[in-house]
Protein backbone atom coordinates (compact mmCIF):
# COMPACT_ATOMS: atom_id res chain seq x y z
CA UNK A 1 0.00 0.00 0.00
CA UNK A 2 1.51 3.50 -1.15
CA UNK A 3 0.81 6.78 1.26
CA UNK A 4 -0.33 9.86 0.18
CA UNK A 5 2.17 12.92 -0.15
CA UNK A 6 -0.30 14.78 2.31
CA UNK A 7 -0.78 12.09 4.21
CA UNK A 8 3.58 11.96 4.80
CA UNK A 9 3.36 15.51 5.60
CA UNK A 10 0.33 15.69 8.17
CA UNK A 11 2.61 12.87 9.92
CA UNK A 12 5.42 15.09 9.92
CA UNK A 13 3.83 17.85 11.27
CA UNK A 14 2.20 15.51 14.57
CA UNK A 15 5.54 13.98 14.60
CA UNK A 16 6.86 17.72 15.25
CA UNK A 17 4.64 19.36 16.99
CA UNK A 18 4.80 16.02 19.27
CA UNK A 19 8.64 16.36 19.61
CA UNK A 20 8.23 19.78 19.94
CA UNK A 21 5.39 19.66 23.24
CA UNK A 22 7.46 17.34 24.64
CA UNK A 23 10.69 19.31 24.44
CA UNK A 24 8.51 22.17 26.34
CA UNK A 25 7.10 20.05 28.95
CA UNK A 26 11.03 18.68 29.78
CA UNK A 27 12.79 21.96 29.85
CA UNK A 28 9.76 23.57 31.76
CA UNK A 29 9.96 20.61 34.46
CA UNK A 30 13.64 21.13 34.84
CA UNK A 31 13.80 24.46 35.22
CA UNK A 32 10.67 23.64 38.00
CA UNK A 33 12.06 21.41 39.81
CA UNK A 34 16.08 20.97 39.09
CA UNK A 35 17.62 24.53 38.36
CA UNK A 36 15.24 26.44 40.85
CA UNK A 37 17.28 29.43 42.24
CA UNK A 38 20.60 28.60 40.35
CA UNK A 39 20.47 29.89 37.12
CA UNK A 40 21.17 33.34 37.84
CA UNK A 41 22.81 33.62 40.63
CA UNK A 42 26.42 35.76 40.72
CA UNK A 43 29.11 35.41 43.87
CA UNK A 44 29.53 39.23 45.43
CA UNK A 45 33.23 37.93 46.39
CA UNK A 46 35.16 37.73 43.44
CA UNK A 47 39.32 36.88 44.65
CA UNK A 48 39.07 37.92 48.62
CA UNK A 49 40.78 34.65 50.74
CA UNK A 50 38.78 32.41 48.44
CA UNK A 51 40.22 30.19 50.48
CA UNK A 52 38.36 30.45 53.72
CA UNK A 53 34.58 29.20 54.26
CA UNK A 54 33.17 32.68 55.22
CA UNK A 55 34.78 36.08 54.85
CA UNK A 56 34.22 37.38 58.55
CA UNK A 57 35.92 40.83 60.11
CA UNK A 58 35.55 41.92 63.61
CA UNK A 59 36.81 45.27 65.28
CA UNK A 60 36.85 46.64 68.71
CA UNK A 61 34.49 49.45 68.80
CA UNK A 62 36.98 51.24 70.61
CA UNK A 63 39.26 50.56 68.12
CA UNK A 64 37.56 52.50 65.11
CA UNK A 65 38.25 55.72 65.95
CA UNK A 66 36.64 59.06 64.84
CA UNK A 67 35.68 57.07 61.74
CA UNK A 68 36.12 54.01 59.83
CA UNK A 69 34.86 53.11 55.83
CA UNK A 70 34.33 49.63 55.27
CA UNK A 71 33.64 48.44 51.65
CA UNK A 72 30.36 46.62 50.84
CA UNK A 73 31.39 45.91 46.99
CA UNK A 74 34.05 43.26 47.71
CA UNK A 75 36.60 45.21 45.05
CA UNK A 76 38.54 47.24 47.82
CA UNK A 77 42.03 45.92 47.44
CA UNK A 78 42.09 46.91 51.23
CA UNK A 79 39.53 44.81 52.21
CA UNK A 80 37.10 44.95 54.61
CA UNK A 81 38.50 48.54 54.12
CA UNK A 82 37.17 51.00 51.36
CA UNK A 83 39.65 52.34 48.98
CA UNK A 84 36.98 53.76 46.55
CA UNK A 85 37.05 50.64 44.18
CA UNK A 86 33.08 50.79 44.32
CA UNK A 87 33.38 53.68 42.03
CA UNK A 88 34.59 52.18 39.09
CA UNK A 89 32.57 48.74 39.89
CA UNK A 90 29.45 51.29 39.82
CA UNK A 91 30.51 52.65 36.97
CA UNK A 92 30.89 49.55 34.40
CA UNK A 93 28.50 47.75 36.03
CA UNK A 94 25.52 50.20 36.59
CA UNK A 95 25.35 49.55 40.24
CA UNK A 96 24.72 51.65 42.83
CA UNK A 97 26.62 50.30 45.85
CA UNK A 98 29.04 52.20 48.61
CA UNK A 99 30.94 52.18 51.81
CA UNK A 100 29.51 51.44 55.17
CA UNK A 101 30.69 54.85 57.48
CA UNK A 102 30.83 54.59 61.16
CA UNK A 103 32.29 57.28 63.08
CA UNK A 104 31.25 59.12 66.40
CA UNK A 105 28.67 61.17 67.52
CA UNK A 106 29.66 65.01 67.36
CA UNK A 107 28.85 65.92 70.78
FE1 LIG B 1 34.05 48.71 48.15
FE2 LIG B 1 34.30 51.31 48.53
S1 LIG B 1 35.75 49.94 47.71
S2 LIG B 1 32.64 50.09 48.99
Amino acid sequence: MKMSSSSTTKEWILGISLAAGTAAVGYLAYRTFVSRGKCCKTRVNLDIQKDNPKVVHAFDIEDLGEKAVYCRCWRSKKFPMCDGSHTKHNEETGDNVGPLIIKRKEA
